[in-house]
């Protein structure tokens, strides 16, 4: 079995050595700062001892998880390995550094992959004498239980580490997807006007954010509303993405941050690990009620994901993803619903086409433009997946 080293001990490096470890590779993970070690595999010690005691896993597989990960703040012990996975700060110059330096201590068949939620790859690459075997491997939150990976290859990457990369983590009964190296992948560009839209609804009074949440899982059966969810990730966490993403875009008003959520960001706000964030979860009696009104309910809704599928289509129109990997991504990677493609097919091309225009012709906003490929689709009566 390859030997498979992780790079960064927070919650996504240890989430992918428990995967590693569960699949019997020989595991290491480094990370610079020696308590993250500690905290690292204290947190696996307690999800193991967790699915053993409600009788999910046996104590010797438990046993033998822990015996195939080994914590080192010494970079030499990822010597020999046949996988390099880094996960450390979402920083591009900290990741380049790493990633040059990691280079010289393994042989040139050894697939080195990043596991950035938004950086370029190709550029990550480039910090590298033999760029050809950098690749992106994202996992999602909890990498444990979460089954998408986006594979994404740098413009230096050679095929064949690509496919050896994918194989490897197909075994370990992940499902994978490929995107092009281009800001935020599949989920992440996708997905920014569930939050974004939300936001925006929210500034221009339409609907409280309790409203908001309320329309998009009980009219929209998302699992979770992008308020509640916006906590969940940190607003810090999803305010970065969503500015990296606008700048690697050239600006594109289609990503724009919000003030909103700057403002929270500022005032501390972050959310559910710090008590606060758009909504109190200290004081939640001060917490906003739902105006459960299906007419605003349902108009909310439609706005929202014909924002989504129009981001869908675009994806698709430049190439980022198959048809079916775009679906796959937003379903396994984020649970929506549906996939966006398959939900434009049922909604009706024109319906989409119609509710985007009018919202373009209301704001005069680039943010509201149809992706070419919807408007051609319409006038061609075409359908996805036919
Ligand atoms: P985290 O903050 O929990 O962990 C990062 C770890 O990297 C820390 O333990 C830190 O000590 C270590 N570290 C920082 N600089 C280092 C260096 N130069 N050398 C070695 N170790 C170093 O971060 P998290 O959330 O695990 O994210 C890691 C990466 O995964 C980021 O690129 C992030 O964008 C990406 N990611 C995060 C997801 C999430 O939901 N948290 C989802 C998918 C990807």
């Amino acid at each position: 079995m390859e030997k498979i080293s992780i790079i960064g001990a927070g919650s996504m490096g240890s989430g992918i050595a428990q995967v590693a470890g569960t699949y019997n590779h020989k595991v290491i993970v480094y990370d610079s700062f020696p308590e993250a070690l500690v905290t690292a595999e204290l947190k696996l010690t307690k999800i193991l001892d967790r699915l053993v005691f409600k009788g999910q896993m046996s104590s010797n597989e438990a046993v033998k998880i822990k015996g195939n990960i080994v914590y080192s703040a010494n970079l030499e012990s990822i010597r020999n390995s046949d996988l390099i996975i880094e996960a450390i700060i979402e920083d591009l110059e900290v990741k380049k550094h790493i990633f040059s330096s990691v280079e010289n201590l393994v042989s040139d068949n050894c697939i080195l992959a990043s596991n950035t939620s938004s950086l370029s790859i190709t550029s990550i690459a480039a910090a590298c004498k033999f760029p050809e075997r950098v690749i992106g491997m994202h996992f999602f939150n909890p990498a444990p239980l979460m089954p998408l990976v986006e594979f994404i290859p740098a413009l230096q990457s050679k095929d064949f580490f690509l496919r050896k990369g994918k194989k490897l983590i197909e075994s370990w009964g992940k499902i994978t997807v490929l995107a092009k190296d281009t800001p935020g992948f599949i989920v992440n560009r996708v997905a920014r006007p569930f939050y974004g839209e939300a936001i925006r609804i929210l500034e221009e009074g339409i609907a409280n954010i309790a409203t908001i949440d309320w329309a998009m899982k009980e009219l929209g059966s998302f699992r979770m509303g992008p308020f509640e969810l916006m906590d969940y990730i940190g607003n810090d966490v999803n305010y970065i993405v969503t500015e990296t993403v606008f700048k690697e875009f050239f600006f594109d008003p289609r990503y724009k941050p919000s003030f909103s959520q700057k403002k929270l960001i500022e005032a501390n706000r972050l959310g559910r690990k710090s008590d606060q964030g758009f909504y109190n979860y200290k004081e939640k009696n001060l917490n906003p009620v739902p105006l459960k009104n299906k007419e605003l309910g349902n108009k909310i809704v439609n706005r929202i994901v014909c924002l989504l599928i129009n981001e869908a289509i675009d994806a698709f129109f430049l190439n980022i993803a198959s048809e079916k990997d775009i679906d796959l991504a937003m379903t396994l990677g984020v649970n929506y619903p549906k996939g966006l493609l398959v939900w434009a097919n049922e909604k009706g091309l024109t319906n989409v086409l119609t509710e985007l225009e009018e919202l373009f012709n209301t704001y005069g906003e680039d943010r509201y433009r149809p992706s070419p490929l919807l408007k051609k689709m319409v006038k061609e009566k075409k359908e996805f997946f036919s």
